[in-house]
């Protein structure tokens, strides 16, 4: 899966349409609004008076309430624009009403402190909330796609679709038959691959392709299944698949990465062009990716995750731009020779001959200036940046991650598969005993190690 290059989510609007916040003043002058928000309703009957009900249920008091002409939701007609006075104690349980009776909720601002910090998921089937707000691609396809012209191709595509639309937290992915065409085309794609990998992939993919060929059903004649391989990257890496429909925002696929979940296309591109996509598919993921993010760059790419939670937007779109020149299109030195290890490079048979080639430009990476560098979606990249090495490149990223300005830390709980937000004493506090927990346990092993 790929995240949309440019920022795409506004946690504030124009007021020419898409709204900016503006306090609300009481009687006496004094703002009274610390909670402002703007949501979507879903296409049902009284859709309103549900979403309206937990202001009145929990005595929480509006200032200000408006409607205006959705553009950012397909699915709604209007966006509903809210200020209230909410006591801090009440902020929770308003807004898990609220997004369970809404297509979208969008907070504006908070508490002095808090301002501004977008709404990330804590818990890991908040995800349900986002995977179906898909930027572009989906069942729809722009015209100039290889498949576009192909009424058959687009309602396979729709079949895909739906099946992403469909799925939620916990289920398992459906399977799907791939039709001869289908498999042909991966067929192709495969082996064009394959003899290209010993010389030009980085010795960790080549080291990683055949435990992929023992158990998941990695072969010619096999596209394999996302539940399948899904089920064994948990029980290696932890990471699992969620299947999903089209791009999602850099902020909302980044946040799958915090949980370990990898939002995967399932369709195949278009039987006339093998060798070219104009948006990832299914060859890219399981072959680039399964490989890339979610095997060799598994606690890395969680810890780019769990960087963008609540993060400033002009950071998301930044770690989204070294996502996109590190596990997308990578290079490392290795053994005196440049190779590539980025997903989009290891998956496209012309690329992965292009990027080693004296034509694209090469520069060293360094995420504060490869951070700010624009880039193409659908052709071959101009430029390229180059790790002294796998860890280099692992490391740097890191090192970046931990400059975001962010007012509270966050961890994830492999027990209870929900981020803990770190930023009292308490948290603190069951943080130090944790540490502590493991500290005795590592204690414990040295002893009788001596
Ligand atoms: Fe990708």
């Amino acid at each position: 899966m790929d995240i949309e290059p440019p920022a795409t989510k506004k946690s504030k609007m124009d007021s020419n349409g898409e709204a900016s916040y503006i306090p609300v003043q009481t009687p006496t002058g004094e703002n009274s609004a610390n909670l402002s928000l703007i949501f979507s309703l879903k296409d049902e009957q009284g859709s309103l008076v549900t979403s309206l009900k937990p202001f009145q249920d929990m005595g929480i008091n509006m200032t200000h309430l408006e409607s205006r002409p959705s553009k950012s939701n397909p699915g709604s007609e209007y966006d509903f624009y809210v200020d209230c006075v909410c006591p801090p104690d009440k902020k929770e349980d308003l807004l898990s009403s609220l997004r369970a009776n809404s297509l979208t909720v969008n907070i504006l601002s908070r508490d002095p402190g808090e301002d501004e910090v977008p709404w990330f998921p804590r818990k890991i089937a908040e995800i349900d909330r986002f995977a179906n707000q898909v930027l572009s691609y989906g069942a729809e396809l722009d015209s100039d796609h290889p498949g576009f012209t192909d009424a058959v191709y687009r309602a396979r595509r729709k079949q895909f679709a739906d099946i992403a639309f469909h799925c939620k937290h916990g289920q398992p992915i459906p399977r799907v038959e791939y039709t001869p065409q289908e498999i042909d085309t991966w067929r192709t794609i495969f082996t064009n691959l394959v003899d290209l990998f010993p010389t030009h992939a980085c010795k960790e993919h080549n080291h990683v392709f055949p435990l992929l060929q023992e158990n998941c059903g990695y072969r010619e004649d096999n596209i394999p299944q996302l539940e399948e391989v899904s089920q064994y990257l948990q029980s290696c890496t932890g990471f699992r698949l969620r299947p999903v429909a089209g791009l999602l925002s850099s902020r909302d696929f980044l946040a799958g990465l915090a949980f370990r979940v990898f939002h995967s296309t399932q369709y195949i591109r278009h039987y006339s062009q093998p060798n070219y996509t104009p948006e990832p598919d299914v060859c890219h993921e399981l072959i680039g990716h399964v490989r890339c993010s979610v095997i060799l760059f598994a606690q890395f790419s969680q810890e780019i995750g769990l960087a963008s939670l609540g993060a400033p937007e002009e950071y998301v779109q930044q770690l989204a731009t070294l996502y996109w020149f590190t596990i997308e299109f990578g290079l490392c030195k290795q053994d005196g020779q440049t190779k590539a290890y980025g997903a989009g490079l290891i998956s496209s048979f012309g690329e992965l001959q292009y990027c080693l080639s004296d034509k694209p430009e090469v520069r060293p990476l360094d995420p504060f200036k490869t951070s700010l560098q624009t880039y193409p979606i659908t052709e071959m990249q101009p430029v390229y940046f180059l790790a002294n090495s796998f860890e280099d490149a692992k490391q740097k990223l890191m090192e970046f991650a931990r400059t975001i300005p962010r007012p509270f830390s966050v961890r994830y709980n492999p027990y209870t598969q929900s981020v803990d937000i770190i930023k009292d004493k308490s948290s603190v506090q069951t943080l130090v005993n944790d540490i502590r927990y493991e500290v005795d346990i590592l204690q414990d092993a040295l002893r009788k190690l001596d």
